[in-house]
C-alpha cells in the first residue's frame, strides 16, 4: 500500500459495516479448445486451467455511515470485491463480515429475469432483497415513479434499454431499506438528469447514515460522492485513504504508465 495515504478518521466508535481480512479470490478459468475440428478431436486431453487471482490478501474496515469509492484499472478486482460482499461469490481465503442488509447494484440487469415484466421483476427482487410481498406492494408506486417507467412497467425486461435497466435497478435498491448500498459503475448509462436524481438519492442515504460502496472510473464522481477511497491494483489493495489523495496517487500512477 502507498504509505502516504492514511485511512480516513471516522469519528468515535461507529459500528463496523464491512470488514475484510486477507480476502483472496481466485477464479479458475478453463480454456476450451473447441474452436476448430482439431480442437474438438483433442478435447479428450486435459483442459488447460488458468488460475486468475482477482483479489489478493485484501484487508480493510468500513464503518457504518461511510461512503467509500473503489477505484482501479479494468480487471483490478473491484466488481469481484462487491460480488463477495453481495454474496454472489465466496472468497477463496480470508474473511468478510457484512453487518446489515445489502442492496447490490452490480452489472446492468443482474438479478432481473428477462422474460418477466418490470413489475414482476420488482416483486421478484424486492422479496429476494428481504421485503415481504406486502412491503413490496406498498412500495411499488414509489419504485415505478422513481424509475419513471410507468409506460413500460408491463413490458418484459428484455425489451428495456441499458438506461431503463439501470433506472429500475436503482429504484429497487433505493426502496428496500438497505443498510449497505453497493453501486458498480451502472450510473454511467443513465442520462444526465437521471444521474443527478441518483446522486441526490445517494446524498439522502448519506444523511440517513447508510453505508455506500461506489465503484467508478469517473474520478470526479468518486471525489464528489466519497470521502474515502480504496485503490485496487491487480487484486491488491494499493491505497486506502481520503479520496482526493488516493485519486491523485492513482492518476499519477496511470500517467507514469502512459509516459
Ligand atoms: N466469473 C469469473 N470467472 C473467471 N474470472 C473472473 C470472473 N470474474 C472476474 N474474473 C477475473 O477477475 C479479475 C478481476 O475482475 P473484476 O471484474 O473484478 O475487475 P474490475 O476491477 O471490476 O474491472 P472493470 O473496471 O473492467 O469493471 C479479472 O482478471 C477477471 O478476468
Ligand atoms: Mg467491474
Amino acid at each position: 500500500m502507498v504509505p502516504t495515504s492514511k485511512p480516513v478518521a471516522t469519528g468515535t466508535c461507529a459500528p463496523v459495516a464491512i470488514r475484510a481480512e486477507n480476502l483472496t479470490k481466485e477464479f479458475k478459468l478453463a480454456h476450451h479448445a473447441y474452436a476448430s475440428l482439431k480442437g474438438l478431436l483433442l478435447s479428450f486431453l486435459p483442459r488447460r486451467v488458468e488460475h486468475v487471482v482477482a483479489l489478493r490478501q485484501v484487508s480493510f474496515t468500513i464503518y457504518k455511515g461511510e461512503t467509500v469509492g473503489i477505484i482501479g484499472r479494468n480487471g483490478s478486482g473491484k466488481s469481484t470485491l462487491l460480488g463477495i460482499i453481495a454474496r454472489v461469490y465466496r472468497p477463496t481465503a480470508g474473511i468478510v463480515e457484512v453487518h446489515g442488509r445489502v442492496a447490490p447494484l452490480l452489472e446492468l440487469g443482474a438479478g432481473f429475469h428477462p422474460d418477466l415484466t418490470g413489475l414482476e421483476n420488482i416483486y421478484f427482487n424486492g422479496v429476494i432483497l428481504g421485503l415481504t410481498r406486502k412491503q413490496v406492494a406498498e412500495r411499488i408506486d414509489a419504485i415505478v415513479q422513481f424509475a419513471e417507467l410507468e409506460s413500460y412497467i408491463d413490458a418484459p425486461i428484455r425489451t428495456y434499454s441499458s438506461g431503463m435497466l439501470m433506472r429500475l435497478g436503482f429504484a429497487i435498491a433505493a426502496h428496500v431499506d438497505a443498510d449497505i448500498l453497493l453501486v458498480d459503475e451502472v450510473l454511467a448509462v443513465g442520462d444526465a438528469r437521471f444521474q443527478q436524481k441518483c446522486y441526490d438519492k445517494i446524498a439522502q442515504f448519506q444523511r440517513e447514515g447508510r453505508t455506500i460502496l461506489f465503484v467508478s472510473h469517473d474520478m470526479e464522481a468518486i471525489m464528489q460522492v466519497a470521502r474515502r477511497a480504496l485503490w485496487l491494483h491487480r487484486g491488491e489493495l494499493r491505497a486506502d485513504g481520503d479520496a482526493p489523495t488516493v485519486v491523485q496517487e492513482y492518476l499519477h500512477a496511470m500517467q507514469r504508465e502512459t509516459d
